[in-house]
């Protein structure tokens, strides 16, 4: 049997913390599909088409990566993709309130669907798009912190 997970996020931007968690997670399951959520309530400083074409760039030469998005509750989507796995990364106890929260809330959606953690590396802890966004607008850079192809849109985007 095929074991797939959904990695969803909002990814605006991806960052190597991102990269990390699908790279570990490629080794746990057979399939990843990165799953670029729409939110309503966040305004995003990459459009949904902008964000899956960027990681799509970032896994262009990996088939066991799908990246893909989705309208609508998480579950839903899990359930059209044909699994019940959905893999979160964790950076820290302050991560930990709303990884639970979420969790809970899939669970009593779905109760098939089960929700796998996975710490993020120490070396990528501290990374937030919110932190990346704020340096790059200040003109600082995100090298260590982002894919190349990340960089250079969010300078074109944030430094204009
Ligand atoms: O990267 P983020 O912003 O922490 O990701 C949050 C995300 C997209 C995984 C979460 O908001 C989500 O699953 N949204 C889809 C709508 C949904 O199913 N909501 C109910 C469960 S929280």
């Amino acid at each position: 049997m095929s074991r797939v997970a959904i990695y969803p996020g909002s990814f605006d931007p991806f960052t190597f913390g991102h990269l990390d968690i699908i790279e570990r997670g490629s080794k746990v399951f057979d399939k990843m599909v990165v799953a670029v959520a729409y939110n309503v309530s966040k305004n995003t400083t990459f459009s949904i088409e902008e964000r899956v074409e960027i990681i799509d760039e970032v896994f262009k030469d990996n088939d066991r990566v799908e990246v893909d998005s989705f309208k609508g509750l998480l579950v839903d989507y899990a359930k059209s993709k044909g699994t019940n796995i959905v893999l979160r990364g964790m950076r820290s106890v302050s991560d930990f309130e709303y990884e639970m929260q979420m969790a809970h809330a899939n669970k009593s959606l779905d109760p098939g669907l089960e929700t796998v953690f996975m710490v993020t590396s120490r070396k990528y802890s501290h990374i937030s798009s919110s932190l990346i966004r704020e340096i790059v607008s200040l003109g600082g850079s995100a090298g260590d912190l982002v894919p190349e192809v990340v960089e250079k849109k969010l300078k074109q985007k944030l430094q204009n």
